[in-house]
């Protein structure tokens, strides 16, 4: 994909000037307070109240007045992505709004019963882990304000989208959020051409570019519009520009197509250096790589960004599905790890539920993906369970009647643990037998295997170093893993033993896959070794340069992102978990 004629354009690009594209902020470099800065943004600095925040009586030690009809929607969405995604205080998953360190600093529901008093009559609505002011942001000279503000003050910044992140990394005590979900283009480009490269034929792209705030139900709509394909989350509301696209950006079209990381081909960023950028395979290419893989909230905040498009492609899904005990369930893990690699192959992507699974393959005649599905559906089959395959004339129909149904829950403490398995551990008869080991721990403790089956495989990166997400993605075939989770009223001792549970697995999981890698944004937040398990040692140590060029004062700082060092733990939310 990107740039046949790189040489020629690098040249090219370091000949001519590039036109700049600083906007004119006025005195936006010496702000000092956040009075200047409201002054600055014309007042879009708010108090980031806690979405929960209407059923409480009192809010960190003040008596408040309770908003019966606010609670109300907020109960009765407690768990609703669609919903949670428009409150700047709010978050998908509750660590990230809770101090997890502190159980007493926290402003949240019973989200088994969001109905229940016991969680809110009489009882304190603390911050937790959410930022204490939020900006709505505009325009470049907002992040540039806000920057300056963060410099001169101390406090610190933190770039909030969606609040899809496990990691917390959207949210943080005492900081000001810089909240993207305004900035909504959506633009079509029949031949996109990256802003400073030359345009030659190859290099002309069907492109979609979209605002930071745009999510994956809004460009996958866009898409089909424009009778396109754009790749995006198994979700309606994880967004495409931020943390999808910035750490690697899995799809269940990536076998064949790529991840977000291998089809972006364009950011405008903003800089914490106070620059105001373009980053491409022309101009800027440290930054474009890093922002490639690197992870969102780091080196910078992305304004929008250009995705490569296919044309629209028709698809077969196959939906398969039992109802499972814990030796038949054990049994159809085998067949999913022995069918792993001829799967890949055969261009399948999808998710394996449990006794169930929902793939489809853009490549496949529906002969032929009922023939390569045929152990799965008749192991099914005789166990009473249920076999469709369906075409559709788009992904768009296959979105709407699947991904919307089945997207991962929100709504409740979620910790994820998942590591990526190459296939060399699939391929192998011991690597099956390890991984088959592993599962039966995790049933036997009642739990069910979820699996992302959304790596590039039949995809091949068009070069060695085009990203910097872990070089992992490119030779593994399974996201596997277990999360954790707390109860909303449980006590540091229980989080303490969660995490020690989720930690354990994560241990038995890298035996098995020795020298390989975990998806960042899915990974186990307390993964000792992270550095090297989410980028790999070499392009950590290259993407740690990037971000000393361009935010020199570590504005940006979130939980084991690219640049964090062991002294901030003692600001943060998860100290007790450190390890
Ligand atoms: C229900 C659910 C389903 C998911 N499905 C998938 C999936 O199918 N495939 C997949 O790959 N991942 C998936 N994820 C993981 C998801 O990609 C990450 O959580 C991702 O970080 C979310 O990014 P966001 O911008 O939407 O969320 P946020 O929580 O708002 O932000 C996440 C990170 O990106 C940063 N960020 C956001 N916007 C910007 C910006 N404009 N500039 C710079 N930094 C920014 C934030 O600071 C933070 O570090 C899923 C997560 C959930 C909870
Ligand atoms: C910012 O200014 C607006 C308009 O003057 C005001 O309503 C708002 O309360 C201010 N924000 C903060 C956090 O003081
Ligand atoms: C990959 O590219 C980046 C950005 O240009 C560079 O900093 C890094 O050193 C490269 N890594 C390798 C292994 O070539
Ligand atoms: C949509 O795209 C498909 C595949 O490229 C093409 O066959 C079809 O004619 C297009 N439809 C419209 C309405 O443009
Ligand atoms: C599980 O189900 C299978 C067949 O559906 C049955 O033969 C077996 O006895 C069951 N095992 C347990 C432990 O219930
Ligand atoms: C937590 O809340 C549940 C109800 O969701 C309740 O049954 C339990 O006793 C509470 N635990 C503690 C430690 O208060
Ligand atoms: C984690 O593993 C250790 C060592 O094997 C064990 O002692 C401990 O009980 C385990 N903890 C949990 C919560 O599983």
């Amino acid at each position: 994909m990107a740039g046949r004629n790189c040489m020629a354009l690098l040249l090219l690009a370091a000949l001519s000037p590039i036109a700049s594209h600083a906007a004119d902020c006025g005195d936006a470099n010496s702000i000092k307070s956040l009075d200047a800065l409201n002054n600055s943004v014309n007042g879009r600095i708010h108090v980031n109240a806690p979405f929960s925040l209407p059923c409480f009586s009192s809010y960190e030690g003040r008596a408040v007045e309770p908003d019966a009809a606010a609670c109300q929607a907020v109960q009765d969405n407690y768990a609703s992505p669609t919903f949670l995604t428009e409150y700047p205080g709010a978050y998908m998953n509750y660590q990230d709004s809770m101090c997890s360190s502190d159980p007493t600093n926290q402003c949240v529901l019973d989200n088994t019963n969001p109905a229940d008093p016991l969680a809110y009559v009489g009882k304190d609505c603390r911050q937790g882990d959410i930022p204490s002011h939020y900006l709505e942001v505009m325009d470049v000279c907002d992040i540039q304000a806000a920057f300056s503000f963060s410099r001169s003050s101390g406090t610190p910044v933190v770039v909030k989208n969606s609040g899809h992140d496990y990691l917390s990394h959207s949210s943080q005590k005492g900081a000001l959020a810089l909240r993207t979900r305004h900035l909504q283009k959506l633009e079509y480009h029949h031949a996109f051409v990256p802003e400073g490269c030359s345009a030659g034929e190859g290099d002309k792209y069907l492109a979609i570019t979209t605002g930071a705030g745009v999510n994956c139900d809004q460009a996958y709509g866009f898409a089909d519009e424009n009778n396109v394909t754009i790749l995006c989350a198994y979700s309606e509301t994880v967004g495409i520009s931020g943390g999808w696209v910035q750490t690697a950006g899995h799809s269940v079209l990536s076998p064949v197509y790529g991840l977000g990381v291998d089809r972006v081909l364009e950011f405008h960023v903003v800089t914490p250096n106070g620059q105001d950028l373009i980053a491409n395979a022309c101009q800027n290419q440290d930054l474009f790589w890093a922002l490639r893989g690197g992870g969102g909230g780091t080196f910078g905040v992305v304004m929008k960004s250009t995705h490569l498009v296919e044309p629209r492609i028709p698809m077969v899904t196959a939906n398969i599905a039992f109802t499972s005990n814990s030796t038949t369930l054990l049994e159809w893990m085998a067949i999913m790890l022995e069918e792993a690699a001829p799967w890949a192959d055969a261009g399948w992507g999808g998710h394996i539920t449990g006794s169930s699974l929902i793939y489809v393959n853009p490549i496949l005649s529906m002969d032929a993906a009922k023939k390569s599905m045929k152990k799965a559906s008749d192991y099914a089959t005789s166990h009473g369970g249920s076999v469709v395959f369906k075409h559709f004339d788009s992904f768009y129909g296959f979105y709407e009647e699947y991904v919307v149904t089945n997207a991962a829950t929100v709504g409740n403490t979620r910790l994820p643990g998942s590591r990526l398995i190459p296939r060399s551990v699939l391929d192998s008869e011991d690597g099956r037998k390890a991984l088959m080991g592993f599962l039966e721990g995790i049933i036997a403790a009642g739990n069910s295997p979820y699996v992302p089956v959304t790596m590039p495989t039949v995809y091949k990166p068009d070069g060695d170093n085009t990203t910097s997400t872990t070089p992992a993605f490119y030779s593994s075939l399974w996201e596997l893993g277990i999360g954790s989770t707390w109860a909303w009223n449980s006590t540091l001792e229980q989080r303490l033993v969660a995490v020690e549970g989720l930690n354990n697995k994560t241990a038995q999981l890298e035996a098995i896959t020795p020298g390989g890698g975990a998806y960042m944004n899915e990974a186990n937040p307390f993964t000792p070794g992270w550095q090297e398990a989410w980028w790999g040692k070499e392009n950590y140590a290259s993407l740690l340069a990037i971000k000393n060029r361009y935010d020199p004062d570590r504005l940006l700082r979130c939980w084991r992102c690219v640049g964090w060092e062991e002294s901030d733990v003692q600001d943060s939310c998860f100290k007790a978990f450190n390890n």
